[in-house]
């Protein structure tokens, strides 16, 4: 795999990339229809996000599917970095997988990965990381994700259930593997060069919790897929399943190409941003539109590359035919960016008042969801 061909890794992407392409590169499948129907079939509806390819890729999602209809066991794996505030972005795979969790009846084991953060960063203290990672669990409980079958691992107190099955992964990965595959350097810290293994010792903790084979699905964007290939790799050797995934594509920011990024926080939409300041942000957005209303009517917009309309497309707009008469009416200029862009900020401040609520609601929730005060840490002697 050619790293620099791709400008996808955990710390680097872009959000206009040729998917067809990265699948290929990845070694990943795209998802099919087949696999949309099984889905359909096992959870009695389809998802908008899968319908339109939002989750567009996978390895073996078919045989997570066909594993969960025979009934054993199989479990729900995802996460986040709490670099800072949650934004749109981070929690388009969330809302999937609650759905999953739902329609699914499923465990998730959820990973906040205070150590990478502060590993990564030139800046912030681990006690900010780590209070991080607290805050963004109130993001969790406001999206709906059962407590009761919702389990948060924090890096740096919860270790004890991940490092003996971390201490076994690390013995089969060379530090030339770690290079090829994150663009790791000799000035890396060390601390990065050992994190994946962590990221990777989640997609085994249901095998060890459990004492069996448990089959996993890691719903998570694109740019975390190395991990799995490794994770992959080193499972069968192990004697672990090999986990298995479903890719999303990337929420575009506000601005000029790049991802929703914490590292751009003014094109950036948090789940903390005060209802008129998303507003604004949406008002100022690129759009990649006319330079005036006149030519907008006659020359049309260009939403395949547009960052609101893959709002709508992404998160905003439920309805299909709705967002297809949208793609048209900009298409054709009968639709102008300011309506479009006013319509969204007032969707999303909406949401926002809504999900700010549900975090209000939810500060006294938090321990509910904290894997330590529910499970023992597995046994390192048998
Ligand atoms: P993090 O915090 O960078 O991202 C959390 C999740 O959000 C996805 N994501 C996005 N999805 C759509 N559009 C975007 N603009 C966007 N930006 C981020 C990421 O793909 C991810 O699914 N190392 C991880 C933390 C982690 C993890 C995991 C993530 C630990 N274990 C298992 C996924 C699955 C990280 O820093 O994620």
């Amino acid at each position: 795999m050619e790293l620099e061909e791709t400008h996808v890794t955990p710390w680097e992407a872009e959000a206009f990339v040729d998917y067809d392409k990265l699948v290929k590169i990845f070694g990943a499948k795209p998802l099919t229809d087949k696999e949309v129907s099984m889905l359909a079939e096992v959870a009695g509806e389809t998802h908008s996000m899968v319908r339109r390819r939002v989750f567009y890729s996978h390895r073996d999602f078919d045989i997570f599917l066909e594993t969960f209809k025979t009934g054993k066991r199989c479990a729900l794996y995802t996460g986040r970095g709490p670099s800072g505030h949650t934004h749109l972005g981070h929690i388009l795979p969330w809302i999937f997988t609650k759905w999953l969790q739902d329609r699914l009846g499923l465990e998730l084991f959820f990973q906040m990965t205070d150590d990478e953060k502060y590993w990564h960063g030139d800046s912030g203290s681990l006690e900010e990381f780590n209070s991080l990672a607290y805050e963004n669990i109130l993001d969790l409980a406001a999206l709906g994700l059962d407590p009761a079958k919702t389990h948060v691992i924090i890096d740096s107190e919860d270790i004890g259930f991940l490092y003996p099955i971390a201490i076994r992964i690390a013995k089969k990965i060379t530090y030339s593997t770690q290079k090829a595959t994150f663009g790791f350097t000799d000035s890396t810290n060390i601390g990065m060069i050992f994190y994946p293994v962590l990221q990777i010792s989640v997609a085994f903790l249901p095998t060890e919790l459990y004492q069996e084979h448990v089959m996993v699905l890691i719903p998570a964007g694109i740019d975390q897929d190395p991990y799995w290939r490794i994770a992959r790799d080193v499972a069968p050797s192990l004697n672990y399943p090999k986990p298995t995934q479903i890719h999303n594509k990337l929420l575009p920011g506000l601005g000029i190409g790049g991802k929703m990024s914490s590292s751009k926080p003014e094109t950036a939409i948090y789940t903390t941003d005060p209802p008129e300041i998303a507003m604004q942000k949406i008002m100022k957005s690129y759009t990649g539109g006319q330079p005036t209303a006149e030519l907008q009517r006659k020359y049309g917009g260009n939403p395949d590359a547009c960052p609101v309309y893959k709002m709508y497309e992404m998160l905003f707009e439920d309805n299909d035919k709705k967002l297809l008469e949208r793609y048209h009416a900009c298409k054709t200029g009968a639709l102008l960016c300011g309506e479009c862009k006013k319509e969204l900020a007032e969707r999303v401040a909406r949401f926002l008042r809504d999900h700010q609520e549900k975090r209000r609601r939810a500060v006294d929730q938090v321990e509910k969801y904290l894997i330590r005060y529910k499970f023992d840490v597995p046994k390192i002697r048998r």
